[in-house]
C-alpha cells in the first residue's frame, strides 16, 4: 500500500532572515514561490522552459564554511530543492537605501536594458559571475560570452551587457549591497540543524545514498528528480502534477567526482557544469562542446546523471559519453539482504525505446563511469544546432578512435537526434575496424552511416538534412584526423566575428 504523504514547509535564507512556507505542493516551483507566495514580481517568467534566463536567481549554498553561488533558472526548478539555501533575486541586490549594487550600475552606466524584461535575469547572473569573481575581477569578454549564455535579450544587443560584466568589478560596492559571507554561512549551517523533514514528506530529499535507495524502495510512486531542468517543464508546459518527489542531488557520495587508474567516476548528483569541468579537464578539447551545452543556469542545476537517466535522444551527453565508453552503475536497496546491490552496465545499453529504459521500479541511476584518456585518441564531439549557444541539438554525432599503423584499431561512435533512443553506430564502427585510414574508407563509412539509422523529421530538422549532415560529419573527422584547422567551431573566434 503505498504509505500516506505528510505536508512539508520550505525553509530558506532571503534578505538577512529565514523564510518559512508551510505546505508547499511538492511540484511548486521556486519561481511560482518568489512572484506568487512571496510577491516579489523582480523576477521574470519568460518561457518557462530554462531557455530565456528572465527568472534567473542566484543560490548560494555553504560548503565547507565558504559559500557556493549558482545562478539558476527559477522557472523549472522546484521550490523544495532551496531548502536550507541562500536565495538572491534582483530585488535583494539594492542597499536599505536605495543604492544599486555593481552588477546593476554596470548595466546603467553601459546602457544595458532597453525594453528590461531580461534586465533582472542579466543582473542576477552578472551577481553570480560577481560573487564567483572576488568581486568582478578579472572577467574578459570570452568568460562573459559563456556565462551569460543562458540569457536571452530581444532587443538591447549584447555588447552593453557583455561591457558592463566587464565593468561591474570596477565600480564601488556600496555600503549594505554586500554578501556578508560568515554571517551567512553561519545562518545556512543554523538552517541544517533544524530537525529534518518527515520521511513521508511530499519532497523527500535524503543525505545519504542508503536513505536514498531505501527512500527509493519505499516510495516507487515518488517522482524521481536531479537538477528538475527537463521534470521542470513537465510542471511548466505538460501541466503535469507530482504529489511526491524524490530528489537525489543531498545523497552526499553521489556529490563527487571520484578518479581512479583507469576511469572517474562521476555521481548522479553533480551539476553538468561540474561534470563537464571534470570530463575537460582529462580531456581539453571537449571545452567549447561543454559550453555549448545549455546555459550556465541549466548546467548549474542539471545533473550529468539527470541527463543519461532521461535518455532524452536529443541530450547532447549521450553520444559523448558512449563514444567514450561509458558505463553506469543502477543501485537498489535490496530489502531481504537489508543491503545495497547495484548492477553495471553499458550506457547504449541501458535504453530500450523513446525514453525508456531498463531500469527497474527499486533503481536508481547513481554512478557514470568513464574510462580515462589513452595517449593515442582521436576525439572529436560535434553538435549540429541552429543557434550556437544555449539550444538543442538537431544532430550530435562523437567519435572515439585508435590508429595502429595506419588503421582503425579502436572505434565508438556515438549520435543523437537520429533515432528514438541516444544510440551507438555499431554498423559504422564495424565498416571501419581494421581498415586502413583513409579517404576511401572514409566515404564508404559515411555511406553506412548515412544508413543505418532512420531519423524523423521535426521542427529541429528533417530527416535527409539529419541523415546527410551525419556523413558530413564523418567527413569533417577524418579532415580534422588530416590536420585541417579551422573547420570545427573550436577553431573559430566568436570575438573575432564580433
Ligand atoms: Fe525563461 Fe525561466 S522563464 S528561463
Ligand atoms: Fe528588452 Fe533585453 S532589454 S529583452
Amino acid at each position: 500500500m503505498t504509505p500516506p504523504i505528510s505536508p512539508q514547509t520550505l525553509t530558506f535564507w532571503r534578505r538577512g532572515h529565514a523564510v518559512t512556507l508551510d505546505n508547499v505542493p511538492a511540484d511548486r516551483t521556486l519561481l511560482e514561490v518568489l512572484r506568487e507566495d512571496l510577491h516579489c514580481t523582480g523576477t521574470k517568467e519568460g518561457c518557462g522552459e530554462g531557455d530565456c534566463g528572465a527568472c534567473t536567481v542566484v543560490l548560494g549554498e555553504a560548503v565547507g564554511g565558504k559559500l557556493q553561488y549558482k545562478a539558476i533558472n527559477s522557472c523549472i526548478r522546484l521550490a523544495h530543492s532551496v531548502q536550507g539555501l541562500a536565495v538572491w533575486t534582483t530585488e535583494d541586490l539594492v542597499s536599505a537605501k536605495g543604492e544599486l549594487h555593481p552588477a546593476q550600475e554596470a548595466m546603467v552606466h553601459c546602457h544595458g536594458s532597453q525594453c528590461g524584461f531580461c534586465t533582472p535575469g542579466f543582473v542576477m547572473s552578472l551577481f553570480g559571475m560577481y560573487q564567483n569573481t572576488g568581486g568582478g575581477q578579472g572577467i574578459d569578454r570570452a568568460q562573459a560570452q559563456v556565462e551569460l549564455s543562458g540569457n536571452l535579450c530581444r532587443c538591447t544587443g549584447y555588447r552593453p551587457i557583455f561591457d558592463a560584466a566587464q565593468q561591474m568589478g570596477s565600480l564601488p560596492l556600496p555600503a549594505g549591497c554586500g554578501v556578508n559571507e560568515p554571517v551567512v554561512v553561519a545562518a545556512l549551517e543554523a538552517l541544517g540543524e533544524r530537525p529534518a523533514p518527515p520521511a513521508d514528506g511530499a519532497y523527500l530529499r535524503p543525505p545519504t545514498l542508503t536513505a536514498l535507495l531505501q527512500a527509493r524502495a519505499s516510495h516507487p510512486k515518488a517522482q524521481v528528480v536531479a537538477g528538475c531542468t527537463d521534470v521542470g517543464l513537465w510542471v511548466t508546459k505538460m501541466h503535469k502534477r507530482f504529489a511526491q518527489v524524490l530528489d537525489v542531488t543531498a545523497a552526499e557520495e553521489l556529490r563527487r567526482v571520484e578518479t581512479y587508474p583507469y576511469h572517474i567516476a562521476i555521481g548522479a548528483a553533480v551539476s553538468l557544469h561540474e561534470a563537464y569541468a571534470a570530463l575537460v579537464s582529462e580531456r581539453p578539447p571537449l571545452k567549447t562542446f561543454a559550453q555549448r551545452f545549455a546555459g550556465l543556469p541549466v548546467r548549474n542545476s542539471g545533473t550529468l546523471g539527470g541527463n543519461v537517466a532521461n535518455g532524452s535522444p536529443i541530450g547532447d551527453s549521450m553520444p559523448l559519453l558512449i563514444a567514450l565508453g561509458a558505463s553506469v552503475v543502477l543501485m537498489r536497496w535490496d530489502k531481504k539482504r537489508q543491503a545495497v546491490a547495484h548492477r553495471e552496465l553499458k550506457l547504449e545499453d541501458l535504453y530500450t525505446g523513446y525514453r525508456t529504459n531498463v531500469m527497474k521500479a527499486d533503481e536508481l541511476l547513481c554512478w557514470i563511469k568513464v574510462p580515462r584518456p589513452v595517449d593515442t585518441e582521436f576525439l572529436r564531439v560535434y553538435k549540429i544546432s541552429k543557434r550556437f549557444d544555449d539550444d538543442i541539438s538537431a544532430v550530435c554525432l562523437a567519435i572515439r578512435m585508435t590508429l595502429d599503423g595506419g588503421r582503425v584499431s579502436t572505434i565508438s561512435i556515438g549520435a543523437g537526434g537520429v533515432a528514438a533512443t541516444p544510440v551507438r553506430a555499431r554498423q559504422t564502427e564495424a565498416a571501419l575496424l581494421g581498415q586502413a585510414w583513409n579517404a576511401d574508407t572514409v566515404m564508404a563509412a559515411m555511406a553506412t552511416l548515412r544508413a543505418e539509422f532512420q531519423p524523423i523529421s521535426d521542427m529541429r530538422a528533417s530527416a535527409a538534412y539529419r541523415q546527410t549532415v551525419l556523413g558530413n560529419l564523418l567527413q569533417r573527422f577524418w579532415l580534422e584526423s588530416q590536420g585541417l584547422q579551422a573547420i570545427n567551431l573550436e577553431s573559430v573566434s566568436m570575438e573575432a566575428l564580433a
